[in-house]
């Protein structure tokens, strides 16, 4: 019987807990401490550490109701190891030690990026190697080339300042629009001109091929809108926030979806997976399939609930980590805070 993998995941301000057998998803349990971040606009790592401990137990007993399963039953256990804030990655890496050694289970520490590629195999199946995966959240913004998941992903590129999420989360505080921004910004622009305003794309100048092709930029984009919707309100002018924001957001996806596949076809690779919150966007999703399909890219992209963190792209990880064979962590795994991504799972 093919093993019950139950993940859990804490490195941001989402306690997920998921369970998996195989790729079929039994359970996927998340409590959000979203709504405690939003007046201060982004996360404040102590509030979040205390919205976890505060919801990991119940989440836990929601996951397994849900499954119908009891923590005797579940093979092993995943916990995201990093990368991470690091009081948020401790509450859920003390509480996987004590899960594991309380039902004498396997514990997997992973690293939460690598976990990001994994989830699409709920939606997808197996991913085909090699593949070009493209990470996009609040905390990061990766081009990674994928040869085998479970020995380690080579980096091509990442974000030199902002995140992408970051970015939405930015330029919609500025517009007065909320938090988190990306959804908001998503929605605004179904009303607005996205050719309006041409806003900078970061890093896609001649003279960044040699040392930046794969890395993006995002800092200079939203000083960018900032001027720009400072200067409207200096002459007085309303602020069109419907065609900022899709102006801003079409200078986001067209920066990373030209990036993306010309990682795919630099690296003769012909899938590429998006994951991380910003993978919700609904322009990004569109204009990726557009531009792959001219070159016979295959795009995967999970479904929006999977692509923000969650505990079944932990739990979806470890499964496949399990299948392939691979050796558990030790019980004295740490929580890394800035863990590297040739660690997929922390060793034996
Ligand atoms: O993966 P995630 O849930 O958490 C991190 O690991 O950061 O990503 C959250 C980020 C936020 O910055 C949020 O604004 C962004 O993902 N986001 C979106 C959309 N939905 C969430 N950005 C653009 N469009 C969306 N529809
Ligand atoms: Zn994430």
């Amino acid at each position: 019987m093919t093993a019950l993998v139950l993940g859990i995941e804490t490195s941001c301000d989402e306690t997920g807990i998921g369970i998996v057998r195989g790729h079929t998803l039994l359970a996927d349990a998340l409590a959000s401490s979203v709504d405690q971040h939003a007046r201060f606009g982004g996360v404040v790592p102590e509030v979040a550490s205390r919205a976890h401990l505060e919801a990991l137990v119940p989440t836990m007993q929601r996951a397994l109701d849900e499954a119908k399963v009891t923590l005797a039953d579940i093979d092993a256990i995943a916990v995201t190891s990093g990368p991470g804030l690091a009081g948020a990655l401790l509450v859920g890496v003390a509480a996987a030690k004590g899960y594991a050694l309380a039902a004498e289970k396997p514990i997997y520490g992973v690293n939460h990026l690598a976990a990001h590629v994994a989830v699409d195999t709920l939606e997808h199946g197996p991913l085909p190697e090699p593949a070009i995966a493209m990470l996009v959240s609040g905390g990061h913004s990766s081009l990674l080339l994928v040869d085998d998941l479970t020995a380690g992903v080579t980096p091509l590129g990442a974000t030199i300042d902002d995140a992408a999420g970051e970015a939405f989360d930015k330029v919609a505080r500025l517009l007065g629009l909320g938090f988190p921004g990306g959804p908001i910004i998503d929605r605004s622009a179904r009303e607005g001109d996205p050719g309006s305003i041409a806003f900078p794309r970061g890093l896609t100048a001649p003279k960044d091929q040699a040392a930046h092709r794969f890395d993006f930029s995002f800092s200079g984009l939203k000083t960018a809108v900032a001027r720009w919707v400072e200067a409207r309100e200096r002459a007085g002018e309303p602020v069109p926030v419907a065609d900022v924001s899709a102006s801003f957001q079409e200078a986001v996806v067209d920066v990373l979806t030209a990036k993306a596949i010309d990682a795919c076809l630099t690296n003769g690779v012909g899938t590429l997976v998006i994951g991380g919150g910003v993978a919700a966007n609904s322009r990004l999703r569109v204009l990726a399939e557009e531009r792959a399909a001219k070159h016979g890219i295959a795009v995967r992209v999970p479904r929006p609930q999977l692509c923000t963190d969650n505990g079944a792209m932990v739990a979806a990880l470890g499964s496949h980590l399990v299948a392939a064979g691979v050796a558990p962590s030790r019980l004295d795994l740490p929580a890394d805070s800035a863990m590297n991504l040739t660690t997929v799972s922390v060793p034996g």
